[in-house]
């Protein structure tokens, strides 16, 4: 596993087990409905729920496989300043728009960004 997403990881897990419940909630609820619109509904929820639970499970895996880039917002302005997949602590970049020259660092467990003098 790739260090720097240690807090994004937590999230997506707790995520994930928020949609198992609710995917096991609606199922017992569409059992439970007497009114077949009611019924689809609560299968239409969980269908959802699992393509939620689906997506995080996709995002985790790449994640663990290093095929995700590593995109933090620029301190400065706000946009997208990408370090590719598989980047290193102390790799540099230059916010696309702000030009702001960033390193690429990593406390308990989570990447930042580190302005660098221009
Ligand atoms: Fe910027």
């Amino acid at each position: 596993m790739r260090e720097g997403f240690k807090t994004i990881l937590k999230f997506l897990e707790d995520d994930v087990a928020s949609e198992v419940e609710q995917e096991r909630l609606y199922n017992k609820f569409a059992l439970a409905a007497q009114n077949t619109s009611v019924q689809t509904l609560f299968n239409n929820l969980s269908r959802s729920a699992r393509g939620h639970r689906d997506a995080m499970d996709k995002l985790i895996k790449n994640i663990a496989q290093d095929d995700h880039n590593v995109i933090l917002y620029c301190t400065l302005c706000g946009w997208g300043v990408d370090f590719g997949k598989s980047p290193f602590v102390g790799n540099e970049e230059r916010c696309p728009v702000c030009c702001q020259k960033f390193a690429l660092v990593e406390t308990d467990g989570d990447f930042s960004l580190k302005p660098l003098p221009q």
